[in-house]
């Protein structure tokens, strides 16, 4: 049985009057979000950039706490990738990895009370023991939860996430459990980070750029994609609830034609119509 209640009557009265106007029975079960512009919003202030990172870790719980409160099943965030561990300058990566600890530390009681369950996906295995050892902490002191689930993407990147995948299936075809010539992509997906989780429905980026910075590729394959111009340290459950708005009012297709098309009677059309120029 599900415990997962809503509790939107505890929403601050600017994300309830926004949650009013949603339609409960068509929210989306799984948010994933691309945080952006933590040092934009630093430079433009013209503080340093950890300041951006640490005020974008604020907007991580605001976020969480939201999320909960509507009952979302699944949030999904693209905390630290690969590439961010690779590419930025040493301090900046040991500054992220301490904000996360202390992150953790600081809010694993305000996940407890919001019934929140925290997860992770990504090469994590790699990160500094300190970080695993806190990571770990958080996810046992939050496992009973039974509310949103919140995933921390930390040293993911999706191409690497296939690779794992690709991996561990030619592991089962070498020992016979499955014949190359029957993989589906079922087989494909048991073998993601994210194999016990829906899809996305909705990705949301921060900061306006047009990109999906190789995050859960294979998984958005038909998610429906936000972007605002608003930058990370500047994001609020409220702007969360005003995606969900926008994602409502979009008819999802599946690659299908979508309620209320008809599909043309082939057999009707003049033979000169179905010649292609
Ligand atoms: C992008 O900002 C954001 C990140 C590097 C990752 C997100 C990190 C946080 C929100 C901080 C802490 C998170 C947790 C879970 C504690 P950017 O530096 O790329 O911004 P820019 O593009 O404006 O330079």
């Amino acid at each position: 049985m599900s415990l997962n209640f809503s509790r939107v009557h505890e929403l601050p009265s600017d994300e309830l009057a926004v949650y009013r106007r949603l339609d409960p029975t068509r929210l989306p079960k799984h948010v994933a979000i691309i945080m952006d512009g933590n040092g934009r919003w630093a430079g433009k202030r013209s503080l340093k950039r950890f300041l951006g990172h640490q005020q974008g870790a604020e907007s991580v719980q605001y976020v969480v706490e939201t999320a909960s409160r509507i009952g979302l099943p699944w949030l999904t965030l693209y905390a630290f990738s690969l590439e961010n561990n690779l590419r930025r300058p040493k301090l900046e990566v040991s500054f992220l990895m301490r904000l996360l600890r202390t992150y953790l530390s600081n809010n694993v009681q305000r996940m407890n009370d919001n019934n929140v369950r925290i997860q992770y996906i990504g090469r994590t295995h790699e990160l500094e023991g300190e970080v695993r050892e806190r990571m770990e902490w958080a996810a046992d002191a939050t496992k009973h939860n039974t509310g949103t689930v919140l995933t921390l993407a930390l040293n993911y990147g999706a191409r690497s996430e296939l690779v794992d995948a690709f991996r561990a299936l030619h592991r089962e075809i070498q020992a016979k459990e499955l014949r190359l010539e029957d993989l589906t992509e079922q087989d494909i997906q048991r073998h993601l980070y994210t194999a016990h989780m829906p899809d996305p429905d909705l990705l949301i980026r921060t900061s306006g750029e047009m990109r999906v910075s190789n995050y859960l590729l294979w998984q958005i394959a038909y998610s429906e994609i936000f972007v605002t111009e608003r930058l990370w340290p500047d994001f609020r459950g409220i702007h969360m609830l005003e995606a969900i708005e926008d994602y409502q009012r979009r008819e999802r297709r599946y690659g299908g034609l979508g309620d209320g098309s008809e599909s043309d009677d082939v057999a009707q059309l003049p033979a000169k119509a179905l010649v292609p120029r």
